[in-house]
């Protein structure tokens, strides 16, 4: 910055971004830049401010402390302000250190003084309430809004089960004692029993758990993805719980579940008038804790800067583990004499400061977007960011889950996006800044080619995500399809389980399916682990499962929603594995329980190339099964039936009675309903044999199951 007029304009330049930052933070619940960022820009025009004070004009964001007052809430004015902690954003343990030493300069203690007693908090990441009992039930609840007047959110609050509606130890007052009493009783002349305060101001922080906020986060993809208009996501989980809190419809805020915790209190009733006489902020956490109200199990007491030193390492070091947001910790005196002692500096106690943690949102710049091709065939678009450090690690890729998700996000090549890392969850692109886009970028599409195998890519109607088609084929899907290919009810091949599966794909001894079919004694006794006698048992049971059901061979195949009895289904009703290949989508519509989407999904299966010569492989290589002729199941004996079994039959065991059943064209079904044709029952029948009963479903043994089997 050189001349005057630049450090002006920078000022205001600032002003503007800050403000603009702050209307989108507090008022819109929609951020669009990082904390990290806002406080960069904060610090910023606070050193040209402090530098040249004439640029420090009223509306500058640093001479306003917190956010405003909305409207369509009641203002609720707060009888004891809210206040601010300072921060500190050194995250070393110089932060630590710089506190304990202010207080102790600003206490007047000789350097040979005993250390201080603390107590040292996490740094929730929500927002501030003040929650206020009277006779132990809880009247109001208010947000900080600019820490002395604050929004009415009683009803939002009431549906947050973690916040006492009474306090413990509250005993009921009937209707009968009140109208006993002066009609409008004052709080504080009255003493409540159980050292429940006649007034209480609890202060604490409203969150939205992790699982919380990707589960409905994950409720709002599908409901987009379902074309809901109203749904949308939301940027992280203080944001996701600011909207609920603010939310006037209390069905709606119910929707987002919020927890909290309880860190201090507001007005409370002085000991003089039956109030409880604390000493230390201890004492208050233990109190709000009898009362009901959830404290940080982290929380706890710390003497001097080792402690407050170690407290910041150790949450530190669990803050990914944690099942919320943190964004730092907290250190508070503990003696509440000591606290008076010290007192404020504008809306800031002495008393307390905040220390952090690296940001857990970043603004980076998006160099590609890539897709990722999962186990299942899923594709994934991936963002390559210019590394940045976000949530204490180096990021260079960014999940967009779907195309619709990149769409809706609007994530282009050149963006400058902001990237969020909390806990283990993967770093996410949660939002782009619109007025950094370069010229001429153009929207994300997904690839109609597989980036990794080139088959076919489909996106199923309903669904958000697209597939690859090339299940048996795809590179990415391989170990999943040979696992599933081993797995019982497929091929059952005894000794072929994950390590394994990780080991010959790895060292590419199998790339297909056929492949597992040419493997020799001697490759397989060289893999790691192997012992002879093992890889002689595996060639056996590969040997073995070459003669197989084509039933069992349909549903190995592992075409998407093609589960057993599907593949049951198609086996009897084409009777040949050409039939079901060269079926369309209508023809394969006929056999019972499949529907559009099931048709599709395996007409397009078989419709690549590929797949196809897979199978022709698979054939080659020696797998075989009886054929049949064609049998519609319109036309078998038990067609349209549906029969549950239970109890221990005679001389069928469950799977021979299933199996005998579905022949006949019966389905076997496990619960049993109004649309129950049978139960079969045998020896120590249970809960199904009355339900059937109550429902009025005819109950039949073995041998009259046998007689319908004709
Ligand atoms: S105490 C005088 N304790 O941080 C201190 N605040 O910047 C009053 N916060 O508005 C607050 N965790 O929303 C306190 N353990 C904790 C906290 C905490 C998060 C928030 C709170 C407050 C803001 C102050």
């Amino acid at each position: 910055m050189n001349t005057e007029a630049d450090v002006v304009r920078r000022a205001a330049e600032l002003r503007a971004a800050l403000n603009r930052a702050a209307h989108q933070y507090y008022t819109l619940d929609a951020p669009e830049i990082p904390d990290a960022e806002y406080d960069r820009l904060f610090q910023e025009l606070q050193a040209l401010e402090a530098a040249q004070p004439e640029l420090r004009t009223p509306d500058s964001p640093t001479q306003r402390v917190g956010g405003t007052v909305l409207d369509g809430l009641k203002p609720v004015r707060h009888a004891v302000p809210m206040l601010s902690i300072r921060t500190e954003t050194d995250t070393t343990e110089a932060g630590a250190l710089a506190f304990d030493a202010r207080v102790r300069r600003e206490l007047k203690l000789p350097p040979d003084a005993p250390p201080i007693a603390y107590v040292a908090e996490p740094k929730f990441d929500g927002l501030a309430l003040s929650l206020r009992y009277e006779h132990g039930v809880l009247a109001q609840a208010a947000t900080r809004g600019d820490g002395e007047t604050g929004e009415d959110v009683t009803q939002a609050i009431r549906t947050i089960r973690q916040i006492p509606l009474r306090l413990a130890g509250a005993v009921e007052r009937s209707a009968s004692s009140v109208e006993r009493e002066d009609p409008s009783p004052s709080l504080t002349a009255q003493r409540s029993p159980l050292n429940v305060p006649p007034l209480l101001e609890v202060r604490g922080e409203v969150y939205m758990r992790r699982d919380d906020f990707e589960a409905l986060n994950e409720r709002m993809r599908q409901r987009m993805a379902a074309g809901d208009k109203a749904a949308k996501t939301f940027v992280n989980p203080r944001n996701a719980a600011a909207g609920a809190v603010r939310q006037l419809d209390p069905a709606m805020a119910a929707e987002r579940p919020l927890s909290f915790f309880a860190y201090g209190l507001g007005e409370l009733t002085p000991p003089a008038e039956g109030g409880p006489d604390f000493q230390t902020h201890w004492q208050v956490l233990q109190a709000l804790k009898s009362w009901g109200f959830p404290v940080s199990a982290l929380a706890r007491r710390a003497l001097g800067a080792p402690d407050l030193i170690a407290f910041h390492a150790e949450v530190a070091a669990r803050r990914d583990g944690l099942p919320f947001d943190i964004d730092g910790v907290v250190y508070k005196v503990d003696s509440l004499e000591l606290q008076r002692q010290l007192g404020f500096v504008t809306r800031e106690p002495r008393w307390a400061v905040a220390h952090k943690y690296p940001a857990q949102e970043q603004l980076t710049t998006v160099q590609a977007i890539d897709v990722q091709v999962g186990r299942t065939g899923k594709l994934t678009p991936v963002a390559k960011l210019a590394p940045v450090f976000v949530g204490g690690v180096t990021v260079t890729n960014a999940t967009l889950h779907n195309e619709l998700e990149a769409r809706r996000k609007d994530v282009r090549v050149g963006d400058t996006v902001v990237v969020r890392r909390a806990g283990d969850v993967i770093p996410e692109v949660v939002s782009v800044l619109p007025d950094k886009r370069v010229a001429g970028s153009e929207e994300f599409t997904m690839p109609a080619h597989c980036p990794v195998c080139g088959s076919d890519v489909v996106r199923e109607e309903g669904e958000a995500d697209h597939r690859c088609t090339g299940g048996l084929f795809c590179a990415a899907q391989r170990k999943q399809a040979l696992l599933h290919f081993a797995s019982r009810k497929a091929l059952d091949i005894e000794g072929l389980g994950e390590k394994l599966v990780d080991q010959l794909v790895d060292g590419q001894v199998v790339r297909t399916l056929p492949d597992l079919y040419r493997m020799g004694f001697v490759s397989l006794a060289a893999l790691d682990r192997m012992a002879e006698k093992s890889a002689q048992n595996l060639l056996d049971a590969l040997q073995e499962s070459k003669r197989t059901t084509l039933a069992r061979f349909l549903y190995a195949l592992g075409i998407r929603h093609v589960g057993e009895s599907t593949a049951k289904a198609l086996a009897r009703h084409f009777g040949k594995l050409d039939g079901v290949m060269d079926a369309d989508a209508d023809q394969l519509a006929q056999v019972p329980d499949v529907g559009p989407v099931v048709a599709e999904s395996i007409h397009t299966f078989f419709a690549q190339p590929h797949n196809r010569e897979v199978v022709e492989q698979l054939r080659a290589v020696g797998l075989e099964w009886p054929e049949g002729e064609p049998a519609p199941v319109a036309l078998l004996p038990l067609a349209g039936k549906t029969f549950v079994l239970t109890g221990a039959l005679p001389t069928l065991s469950r799977d021979e009675a299933k199996e005998m059943l579905e022949a006949a064209g019966a389905k076997v079904s496990g619960s049993v309903s109004k649309k129950t044709s049978y139960v079969v029952a045998g020896e120590e029948a249970g809960g199904k044999l009355d339900k059937a009963r109550d429902l009025g479903v005819p109950v039949i043994d073995e041998a009259a199951m046998r007689a319908l089997l004709g």
